[in-house]
């Protein structure tokens, strides 16, 4: 439990911050998972890196208007939410609490994100 924030897991330091350009996304990988951090005109999120659709690879994705575009079919995942924009579709995009902290990307990861595949 992270008591600072009332959550359970760790605050993991993913990369600096302006490593991300405005409107783009990055792949970081921790242990062996990616994650996609993800620049919104300023607003960071953090999201698996894998597309829930066919496997693309989000961390060379569009971000704009707190969505992810995925560079393969273009679905478009909701920052918030991981939920598709494109179609319903029956998987969520996982997305985790982030935070910048001392020019850093930090998100909250443990095994039970709030949006659980
Ligand atoms: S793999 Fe991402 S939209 Fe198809």
């Amino acid at each position: 439990m992270s008591e600072a924030d009332g959550h359970p897991g760790q605050w993991v330091d993913l990369c600096p911050a302006d490593a991300v350009e405005p409107g783009t996304a990055r792949t970081v990988i921790i242990g062996d998972h990616p994650y996609a951090v993800c620049n919104d005109a300023g607003r960071f999120a953090v999201v698996d890196n894998t597309c829930p659709h066919a496997g693309g690879n989000l961390g060379e994705g569009v971000v704009r208007a707190g969505r992810i575009v995925c560079p393969w079919h273009r679905y478009e995942w909701h920052l918030a939410t991981g939920l598709s924009f494109a179609e319903p579709f029956p998987r969520r995009l996982r997305v985790y609490p982030a935070k910048v902290e001392a020019g850093r990307v930090l998100a909250l990861i443990d095994g039970n994100s709030p949006n659980p595949r």
